[in-house]
């Protein structure tokens, strides 16, 4: 990086994009950045590489358009800290954002950063409910490579950032791209997000219940590995349906889409459940948003259900019919809430480096 020199005494050159001089010791370096989360269509569960979060097979997701997480990430010389919704986090998460910002460090050596040394001040506020299955880890770890990323000066492209947020949480990686995303597997280069063109289509959330969920998709993925006799048939199964959904979006076949979504999502949990001891992250308020979704198709409403490692239900439909999908399934909702979703952007800085 060029070398400038400050004219003002007692300052020094702070040196980023748009640096500026400033006080010793006053070097503020932060971004921000803004992520939605993903709902799968072909469901991710399972790692080839348990430490690159490089996954068994590909995915397919829609990025929201609400929801949204919001990270700043604050370069400082005080040891990385994690505060999310207003609460100062130590722990688990915290270790995982540490994690993930050694990894952007190293990045920052390999690009012979000046910032590579600096630890990071995180602050980071979630709209959607965390960790019951409105996949916040994906919003969380997306916004959390974009601002990382540029706080410390890496000059990484879309495809670069997608791979760099899987290595936090892995469906974060599709979380970086505009409206529907397909991940590869592949290796650790190869295994990014990147767009599939797709017909507009809405997800009705149905939060059912918003706490905490007992087993984790990290420890639910591993259990499923080292138990379930299905696992080697869910691996071949899914690459065929996700080469079967990419044709259908891109042909506009919604109700091709909504069938290979709902029984990707019921094989998914059928999985799961065939865990010993057997994890079930649905719960019957779930299974009934499942049944009312399959008795409206009945009736001519073209709805399909899916749901992710947690008991919320989402029905994906048509735009036009999305209020009559959210009007019948609000009765069912904890909030009694039933938000329409459409295809949103994927993680941006929403205010650049400064320094
Ligand atoms: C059920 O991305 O949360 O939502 O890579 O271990 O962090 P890790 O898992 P995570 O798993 C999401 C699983 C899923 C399905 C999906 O989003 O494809």
């Amino acid at each position: 990086m060029e070398d400038f020199s400050c004219l003002i005494p007692d300052r020094r050159w702070c040196r980023r994009e748009r640096a500026r001089c400033a006080p010793e010791g006053e070097c503020v370096t932060s971004a921000t950045a803004r992520a939605y989360p993903n709902i799968a269509l072909v469901k991710y569960w399972g790692k080839a590489d348990e430490k690159l979060i490089v996954p068994v097979a590909g995915s397919l997701s829609m990025t929201l358009d609400d929801f949204p997480t919001t990270t700043t990430v604050t370069l400082t010389d005080g040891g990385d800290t994690f505060r999310l919704n207003e609460v100062d986090h130590d722990g688990t998460s915290a270790d995982r954002v540490t994690v993930f910002l050694d990894l952007v460090r190293s990045l920052a050596v390999d690009a012979g950063l000046d910032t590579a040394h600096l630890s990071a001040r995180v602050v980071s506020t979630n709209e959607g409910p965390t960790a019951a299955g409105m996949a916040s880890s994906a919003s969380g770890f997306a916004a959390l490579a974009v601002a990382a990323a540029s706080a410390y000066g890496l000059d990484l492209d879309t495809r670069e950032l997608s791979r760099l947020a899987r290595r936090g949480s892995g469906s974060a990686s599709r979380s970086l791209i505009d409206r529907f995303a397909v991940w590869h597997a592949g290796d650790d280069e190869s295994s990014y997000a990147e767009a599939v063109s797709a017909p507009d289509m809405a997800m009705v959330a149905v939060p059912v219940a918003t706490g905490e969920k007992a087993v984790s998709s990290r420890q639910g993925m591993i259990a499923t590995a080292e138990t379930s006799p299905f696992y080697p048939a869910w691996i071949t199964s899914t690459q065929e349906t996700l080469t079967e959904m990419i044709a259908a979006c891109e042909r506009g076949d919604v109700t091709t889409i909504g069938e290979l979504t709902e029984n990707h999502a019921i094989r998914m949990h059928a999985l799961i459940a065939s865990c010993r001891p057997s994890i079930r992250y649905l719960n019957p308020t779930s299974i009934a948003v499942f049944d009312e979704i399959a008795a409206m198709r009945q009736e001519g409403v073209e709805a399909y259900a899916t749901a992710d490692a947690g008991p919320n239900v989402f029905a994906l439909t048509r735009p036009e019919l999305a209020h009559i999908v959210a009007d019948r399934l609000v009765g069912f909702t904890k909030d009694n809430e039933a938000k329409i979703l459409m295809p949103g952007q994927g993680a941006h800085l929403i205010d650049g480096a400064s320094a």
